[in-house]
């Protein structure tokens, strides 16, 4: 029988550490239902301590997602752990993962501190983290940069300290596959107590070696995978989920271990995560990538027709991507095939919830001949990325052509209850309602990013808006859908500045760096 390999999830944590990307704790909370339903062996689900909205985040996983383990990140800082225990502890097999620097370069020019006073916050932390729970992580950050012989001691240090994982972190994404399988090596045959708990490793993508590196590891004994939904993470992110898992499940013949995914989930999941994060995932991304099981050539399109295997390693249907974007709804279907579709799709709503989704699903439906699922993600994107209005959108009429000069008049109602009129002309439509809503709300933002992405086929779809904006050093995430990309840019843009409005989640992180 083979071991099995433990996906430790952190989408929540090192994903949420992509730039620009800010999740709502609703948004948290969808996701790791879904990462339930996945079966992962253990969500992190944030860290703790860095702001109250990520504390709150944290706990409401950890008291209503089940089956799985729920983490927290924290400093080798006595906060840290209290903060991070005061958030898990409603969980079901709660873990605080408690890491600090071992290479020289990070102990000297980012700690400023020296190896002995490393050594005795790790052993001290740790133990302190022991004193809540018992299921402890410890990570060397930068440890492939480190001195191996350190690393072994502090490791040492940290299991009789009582840590039970101990996780490996390329930090950096500077290590090579044969390089660090050989460093994995070093750590089973020098630690002390290494075999009685479990080896995990974390890989960052820099070198576009993260998913090859974490295999290498697996292939030797690494016993954990720390992995990301899409690969999204901190530059240029972590080893991918769906990489990581689909690896372990089409070469068990090869790396001789099994893990408990349940694949189904994966694409619905890519796509939820992509809505929420606003980060599309490239066409030719292994697996959730649109084209991933797309046959161009006439040669191969004949191959896959006469036995599917000719040319393709895994089943299309067994990650997710079912009949499912063929399953449509029209305006004549009822709240329960909504209902049932949506829960198909993997969200879970109330009452309420579902009352206005519907209603957003049949204006839609007014529109469009059919609803397929990418629309349905697009409702629920919506809805999930809602944030209290502070001014909301009235009315939008824009006037544009070959021969005329862009122009929108727009009416908004603003945090006063009151409405406000304003036209303005710009060099394009988009243009034009932006400076228009600028004029009512007196934003002084930065544009720095605005793409329109057509959810589905046909002159009918909707386009889906994704902006961003920089206002006094921090950065906003807007987006909107609708079947008219003005209305949507302007949607989007108001959506950006609502959570301007609420003060949103970065601003307050900004203050507590992961590196403190
Ligand atoms: O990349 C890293 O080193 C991390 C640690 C905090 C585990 O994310
Ligand atoms: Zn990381």
């Amino acid at each position: 029988m083979p071991d099995r390999v433990k996906i430790f999830d952190t989408t929540l944590r090192d994903g949420e550490q992509s730039a620009s990307v800010s999740f709502t704790n609703d948004e948290k909370f969808q996701i790791a239902k879904m990462l339930e339903k996945l079966n992962v062996d253990c969500i992190e689900a944030g860290f703790a301590a860095a702001s109250p909205a990520d504390f709150d985040a944290v706990a409401r996983i950890a008291n209503e997602v089940r089956g799985t383990s729920i983490a927290s990140l924290c400093r080798a800082v006595p906060n840290d752990v209290e903060q991070g225990w005061a958030a898990i502890q409603g969980a079901e097999d709660p873990r605080l993962h408690v890491f600090i620097s071992s290479s020289d370069i990070h102990i000297a020019h980012q700690l400023r501190s020296g190896r002995e006073e490393v050594l005795q916050q790790a052993r001290e932390m740790v133990a302190k983290a022991k004193g809540y729970v018992s299921n402890v992580e410890f990570s060397p950050m930068d440890a492939t940069r480190s001195d191996p012989d350190f690393t072994y001691r502090l490791l040492s240090e940290c299991i009789a300290a009582g840590a039970t994982t101990i996780n490996i972190p390329d930090t950096v994404g500077y290590a090579i596959p044969e390089e660090f399988a050989e460093f994995i090596n070093g750590i089973f045959q020098n630690v002390k107590g290494i075999d009685n708990v479990t080896l995990s490793v974390h890989c960052h993508n820099d070198l576009g070696l993260s998913t090859a590196n974490s295999l290498a590891a697996a292939a030797i004994g690494a016993r954990q995978i720390e992995c990301t939904i899409n690969g999204i993470g901190e530059r240029a992110g972590n080893a991918s989920l769906e990489e990581i898992v689909m690896g372990i499940k089409t070469r068990p013949d090869f790396l001789d271990v099994e893990c408990g995914i349940n694949t189904e989930h994966l694409v619905p999941l890519s796509r939820m995560v992509a809505d929420y994060s606003g980060m599309h995932v490239q066409p030719n991304k292994a697996i959730v990538g649109l084209n991933a099981f797309r046959h161009q050539s006439g040669i191969h399109q004949d191959g896959v027709v006469k036995l599917r295997e000719n040319f393709e390693i895994m089943d299309p249907k067994a990650v997710g991507w079912s009949e499912g974007s063929q399953f449509v709804l029209s305006k004549l279907s009822g709240r329960a095939g909504f209902k049932a579709r949506i829960e198909d799709l993997g969200y879970e709503l109330d009452t309420e919830e579902l009352a206005s989704a519907f209603l957003k699903f049949q204006e839609l439906a007014d529109k469009k001949t059919v609803v397929d699922d990418r629309d349905l993600e697009a409702i629920m994107s919506d809805r999930l990325g809602h944030v209290a209005e502070a001014w909301h959108l009235e009315s939008l009429n824009v006037t544009t052509g070959t021969s005329a000069t862009p122009t929108a008049s727009i009416t908004l109602r603003g945090p006063d209850g009151r409405t406000h009129t304003a036209a303005e002309t710009g060099t394009g439509p988009v243009d034009a309602v932006y400076r228009t809503i600028r004029q009512i709300t007196g934003m002084q933002d930065r544009l720095v990013e605005f793409s329109v992405q057509s959810i589905t086929e046909g002159v009918d779809a909707q386009g889906e808006v994704t902006i961003r904006i920089d206002i006094d050093d921090s950065t906003y995430t807007g987006r909107a859908s609708d079947t008219d990309i003005l209305v949507a840019s302007a949607q989007a843009y108001m959506n950006a500045i609502n959570r301007y409005h609420q003060g949103a989640v970065k601003a307050t992180r900004a203050s507590t760096s992961l590196t403190e």
